[in-house]
């Protein structure tokens, strides 16, 4: 689902409480640059294919812009939209130097082999090596693609412009990947998750979680809450759900999934209907699959009191309404997902100082990063009298506005 409209919409009530020119909003909302570029490559069999790579930059007042790099046939400029701008706030709000960008290739991964995807990213990369870079943009893997992906881009812009390890992040730790990033957008929303619940007076222990969606993200955040005495008492993927009022355990099911490629079949627990997963009874609801999954369909019955949003734009704005009508607090995606690219930036940061970090100081600087952002998006939240998406949209605007004024964005 497009989630233009509704960014677009947080973006203008942000604008609205800060009191933002008129002229000085459209200078934010309009993306700095949009790229298409044709991709053509010879496939194994000989034959010619021709794939669309796009890149959007949104802005770059506060930094390189930061957004990854998708590879998925519904990849377009239309659908990329809105997730370029929603960087941009995010790495605000993260208040890590950067602006947003995001991009990718109209293609399907799994219909093209490695050597194919290879000769595609290498392509698609001599068509934009001019338009990303160290202090210009600087991509991250994103669906579709991985390690190995951000490896051929290095390799490809280096031939360019001499070896450049920080011109992409997520790559393999033999190449300057960072220690912890692959569990950093987990172990970040169990920092935000641990931030909300401390500011109502709870903490994760004892807490039930439901978690939509068993990735990277939904994993390793499921992982990390039963490390903490959080009780996961209902999961689903692709594949189907299931749940566990007991708690599942979440050890057993990572093994599952691993042999079976999903948690369908797990014994530790009951099959239920995904379509319930979201409506389940529990404390802290985490969606951590697709975008626009909480909507006016389904908001009315969820039962949670706390919505923590892993995946991107999960809540639709008339679930919004519904859920803050029900006092249901929602920690937003521009906050609560911020642990990955914030651990892209320490990535960044090592490369450029040519010194590897240990895990530990990794996963502590994650923390403070986390622990900081909360309280900046509750200081907002007191200064406008809004709401924690609300907050975070305030915070993150307001951060890009006064950069891009203080540089002088009229001329
Ligand atoms: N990986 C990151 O660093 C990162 C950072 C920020 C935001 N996000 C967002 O978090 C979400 C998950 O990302 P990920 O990296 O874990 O992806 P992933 O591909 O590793 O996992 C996605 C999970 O969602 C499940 N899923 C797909 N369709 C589903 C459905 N209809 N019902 C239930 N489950 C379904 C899949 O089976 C899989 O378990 C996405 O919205 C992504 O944009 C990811």
């Amino acid at each position: 689902m497009n989630a233009l409209p509704a960014t677009n919409k947080n973006f203008k009530l942000a604008s609205r409480l800060l009191g933002l020119d008129s002229k000085l909003e459209q200078c934010l909302l309009i993306p700095f640059r949009e790229i298409k570029v044709e991709c053509t490559i010879p496939k194994d069999n000989g034959s010619l294919a021709t794939f669309i790579g796009f890149r959007v930059q949104h802005d770059n007042a506060r930094g390189p812009m930061k957004g990854g790099i998708k590879y998925h046939p519904e990849v377009n400029p239309d659908e990329v939209n809105a997730l370029p701008q929603l960087m941009t706030w995010k790495t605000a709000v993260a208040n890590i130097p950067y602006g947003g960008a995001k991009g990718g290739i109209g293609c399907s991964p799994s219909d093209l082999s490695i050597s194919e995807l290879k000769r595609l990213t290498r392509v698609f990369t001599q068509k934009i090596h001019d338009l990303i870079g160290i202090h210009t943009n600087v991509p991250p893997p994103d669906m579709g693609t991985n390690p190995q992906t951000m490896a051929w881009i290095l390799d490809e812009y280096s031939k360019f412009h001499g070896y450049s390890p920080a011109v992409v992040t997520g790559k393999p730790i033999d190449l300057g990947g960072s220690l912890g990033r692959d569990a950093a957008t987990g172990r970040g929303v169990l920092f935000a998750a641990e931030a909300l619940l401390r500011d109502h007076g709870k903490s994760i222990a004892g807490q039930h979680f439901v978690v939509q969606g068993f990735g990277n993200v939904g994993s390793w955040a499921a992982q990390l809450i039963t490390e903490q005495g959080g009780k996961i008492v209902a999961v689903s993927d692709i594949t189907g759900a299931i749940k566990n009022k007991n708690g599942i355990d979440i050890a057993s099911l990572l093994k599952h999934v691993k042999e079976n490629r999903g948690v369908k079949g797990f014994h530790g627990a009951d099959s239920i209907d995904p379509n319930s997963i979201l409506v389940e009874d529990c404390d802290v609801l985490i969606p951590a699959a697709l975008g626009g999954v909480i909507n006016r369909d389904n908001a009315k019955d969820i039962k949670a009191k706390f919505i923590v949003e892993a995946a991107n734009h999960p809540t639709d704005p008339e679930a919004d309404e519904i859920l803050a009508k029900k006092g249901v607090v929602i920690l937003p995606d521009i906050y609560a997902n911020s642990g990955g690219v914030t651990v892209s930036y320490f990535e960044w940061v090592q490369n450029i100082q040519g010194f590897m970090w240990d895990e530990e100081r990794v996963n502590t600087e994650l923390k403070a990063y986390m622990n900081r952002g909360f309280k900046d998006v509750k200081d907002m939240c007191k200064t406008h009298n809004c709401d924690l998406r609300m907050g975070a949209f305030t915070l993150g605007v307001n951060r890009v506005a006064r950069a891009t004024t203080l540089r002088g964005w009229e001329a």
